[in-house]
């Protein structure tokens, strides 16, 4: 048999993921990678309850392994610890819950059904470029309460920011030089708005910033957050379900014929493809596990791609059944760093899904390029034909 080798960066693990994961649960289930200098836990338990020990397993200095969070998140919530981590959550968190994300439906609706009937329009296109990265961009750029002429800058930003190079650890130069640019740039959103505190999310911030809640600094790291952490999810998300669907034919179709199991569908196509495969953790103190001692300050990545194919937590896991009956799965992460934006990514992946199949329920895939590795399994292009 052939040595275990999880490692992230390399092209093959980004094509197929899943037969490692499964080793490591079986063989390894605290794998060690000494060349990253990581631990990797991936059963469904060990990552849940790794997930919800914060003061074990911190957050701090970051949740990414390679130098992704020098580029530009260093101070957001996603990359602290309570108290500041709860603190800067507070701030914007009433314009992420189930009940201000309803209230997006109509937008998100009208948004995708623009984009879409632009692509049918020739038949078939581009998914990736035309409709899952426009997508959230100009649903996220909305609800930030940026202009709609700004989309195609924005989209182009975030697109350069997370390009990696296949087998490469070092995020490239464009990178750093996009994370400048849209650093800047919502410098220039803040300081040129009029305070409002009750209509979008940068007002909001406008406002903290103002009455000494946060700084300046602070407001753009939680812009950048807020921002990014709803682009390449979302299109993740929406991509490869189609990807999913289409090798599914019948479970396509029963999808098409009934759209009131979409929702269900959303909620196994996240356990099955989470759009994020793993983040990381460093600990507090030494910690046991299954045999194998992991020192203070270690990097620890949980994987939560792999706990959600554990056999030990769902039944036949490397099957797709989108009418599973839902158990929660750890596509959003647990404890208190759960996915803030986990109702807005349902909703986005749902309709998208919907106006999908409503409106070409038997696509063609004619090419798939997905991204080069990073924490979100990503995909470039999705050519398919109508
Ligand atoms: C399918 C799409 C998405 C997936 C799979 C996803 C996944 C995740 C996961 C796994 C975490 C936990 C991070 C950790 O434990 O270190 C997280 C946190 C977060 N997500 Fe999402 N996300 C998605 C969409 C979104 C959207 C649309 C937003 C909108 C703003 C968002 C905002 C955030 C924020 C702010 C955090 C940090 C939470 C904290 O540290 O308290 N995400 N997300």
């Amino acid at each position: 048999m052939t040595s275990l080798v999880f490692d992230p960066f390399s092209a093959a693990f980004v094509e197929d993921p899943y037969d490692v994961y499964r080793r490591m649960r079986d063989e390894a289930p605290v794998y060690h990678n000494a060349k990253h200098g990581f631990y990797a836990l991936s059963r469904f338990e060990d990552v849940q309850s790794a997930a919800r020990d914060w003061q074990t397993f911190m957050t701090e200095p970051g949740v990414e392994l390679d130098d992704w969070g020098n580029l530009l998140r260093v101070n957001s919530f996603l990359n602290l610890d309570p108290p500041r981590h709860d603190e800067l959550r507070n701030v914007v968190r009433r314009h992420f819950s189930p009940v201000a994300t309803r209230e997006l439906a109509a937008r998100v609706r009208e948004t995708a059904g623009d984009l879409l009937r632009a692509v049918l329009r020739g038949g078939g296109g581009d998914l990736a470029q035309e409709f899952a990265w426009p997508l959230p961009v100009r649903v996220s750029a909305s609800l930030l309460g940026l202009p709609r002429g700004d989309d195609s800058l924005l989209n182009q930003l975030l697109r350069t920011l997370v390009q990696r190079e296949p087998g490469r650890v070092e995020l490239p130069e464009a990178s750093f030089e996009a994370a400048r640019e849209l650093r800047a740039y919502f410098e220039r959103s803040a300081k040129t708005r009029r305070r409002d505190p009750n209509k979008d999310v940068l007002d909001t911030l406008v406002v903290a910033e103002a009455e000494g809640r946060i700084t300046m600094g602070e407001l753009v790291d939680l812009c950048c957050l807020l921002f990014i952490a709803a682009i390449d999810t979302v299109a993740s998300i929406i991509l490869n379900s189609l990807v999913q669907l289409e090798r599914h034919p019948e479970q396509r179709q029963w999808l098409a014929e009934h759209p009131s199991g979409i929702a269900t569908a959303v909620e196994e196509l996240l356990r099955f493809e989470p759009p994020a495969q793993y983040l990381a953790r460093t600990t507090k103190r030494e910690v046991s596990m299954h045999g194998t001692t992991i020192p203070a300050s270690s990097r620890v990545l949980l994987v939560f791609a792999a706990a959600n194919r554990d056999e030990r937590r769902f039944s036949d896991p490397d099957r797709l059944d989108i009418r599973r009956e839902p158990r929660r799965s750890l596509a959003f992460g647990d404890g208190i760093k759960f996915c803030l934006g986990a109702p807005l990514a349902r909703l986005e992946a749902a309709i998208a899904l919907e106006l999908v199949l409503d409106s070409m329920p038997t696509y063609r895939i004619m090419e798939l390029r997905r991204s080069a590795a990073g924490p979100v399994r990503g995909i470039d292009r999705l050519l398919v034909l109508s």
